[in-house]
């Protein structure tokens, strides 16, 4: 692998574009291409971040030797297919949360890159703050004291568009699998391992997706994880850790450069760790330091967890009667 790693991000939309600005605070990354299923699409993002290969298809993308790792950045029910199109093309795959619309489909991705022997990672980016470096060396040395309940929310309220992916079931609408996966996955890192009990309650919309969601992490030593999600309504998107000793409080959780930490009888201690950039960087980083130590996938986020994340939503779905049309 060279120094530097040469990025091609896939489709040229919103979150593509907090990633491109995201990349530019790295010395070691470069971005080399960006493809778009319109030429003219990829030449207008080539021009606004200065990217000199732009691709009018996401086959040509995939087949370009210049690049080393593909940004997959399309809407949910499309990441199944482009992750396997870059990897049967033998390149390294971040591809955008959830990583997939269910754990069969998370299966197939992975069987593939297993096979392939190509890196392959969800691009579930709060993982990878530095906040949260922070807040797993408190939660491992028992600063908290035993960890025993976690609660969290990500809502907003977006505009009426039925034909938006945050509200068309074509393309994986709903909560859930859009921000909701952000608190799930937080509980895996908290807890360290898939919950023994799980049960929600959504309000599915107009469009049938679920507009809200409220769903409840059991844990086999009797841990909780209270977990909320919305793209109708607008919450605090705060995380709270509670412990025997202690309780820790991140605002804005899933973007979050604060934490900060309460000790029953001490004075708070609060952490403050800006970004270098937008955010977006530290989980490319995180590819390039796997890459470069020749390593398949990342150990800080396995795939064995995101799998398990996917089985945890398709579970909470099931029980809802939430099916997507490609399922
Ligand atoms: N990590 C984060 O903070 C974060 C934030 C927002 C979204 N996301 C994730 O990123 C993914 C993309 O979200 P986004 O907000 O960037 O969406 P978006 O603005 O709609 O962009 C998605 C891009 O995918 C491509 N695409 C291919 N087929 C499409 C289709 N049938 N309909 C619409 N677009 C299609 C398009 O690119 P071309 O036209 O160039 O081919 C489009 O610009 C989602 O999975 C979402 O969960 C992550």
């Amino acid at each position: 692998m060279p120094d530097t790693i040469h990025w091609g991000i896939l489709g040229a939309g919103s979150i593509a574009r907090k990633f491109a600005d995201g990349l530019r605070v790295l010395p070691d990354a470069e971005l080399t291409a960006i493809g778009s299923r319109s030429l003219e699409k990829a030449d207008s993002f080539g021009d606004e971040f200065g990217v000199p290969v732009r691709c009018g298809s996401y086959e040509q993308l995939a087949r370009l030797p210049q690049a080393d790792a593909i940004y997959v950045a399309t809407p949910h029910s499309m990441h199944k297919e482009h992750s396997l199109l870059c990897l049967e093309a033998g390149k390294a795959v971040l591809c955008e949360k959830p990583f997939t619309i269910n754990a069969a489909e998370a299966r197939q991705v992975i069987d593939c890159a297993r096979r392939q022997r190509v890196f392959l990672m969800e691009a579930m980016w709060t993982r990878f703050l530095p906040v949260m470096y922070k807040v797993r060396e408190w939660l491992a040395t028992g600063a908290l004291g035993e960890v025993r309940m976690l609660t969290a929310d990500f809502g907003f309220r977006c505009g009426w568009n039925p034909e938006s992916r945050l509200l068309d079931p074509e393309l994986g609408g709903g909560s859930l699998l859009d921000v909701g996966v952000y608190t799930i996955a937080l509980a895996y890192m908290v807890y360290g391992r898939a919950p023994s009990q799980l049960m929600g309650l959504p309000h599915l919309g107009e469009t049938g997706v679920d507009e809200q969601a409220a769903y409840l992490l059991g844990y086999d030593r009797g841990e909780l994880a209270v977990l909320s999600s919305a793209v109708r309504t607008n919450t605090p998107q705060e995380a709270r850790i509670d412990g025997t000793q202690g309780r820790l409080r991140l605002d804005g959780f899933w973007h979050a450069t604060r934490a900060t930490l309460f000790v029953d009888g001490k004075e708070p201690e609060v952490v403050e760790l800006p970004f270098r950039g937008n955010g977006y960087e530290c989980e490319a980083e995180e590819v390039g330091r796997c890459l470069r130590e020749g390593k398949l996938e990342s150990d800080v986020l396995p795939l064995s967890e995101t799998l398990s994340i996917m089985e945890t939503m398709d579970e909470l779905r099931r029980q809802w009667g939430l099916k997507y049309p490609t399922e």
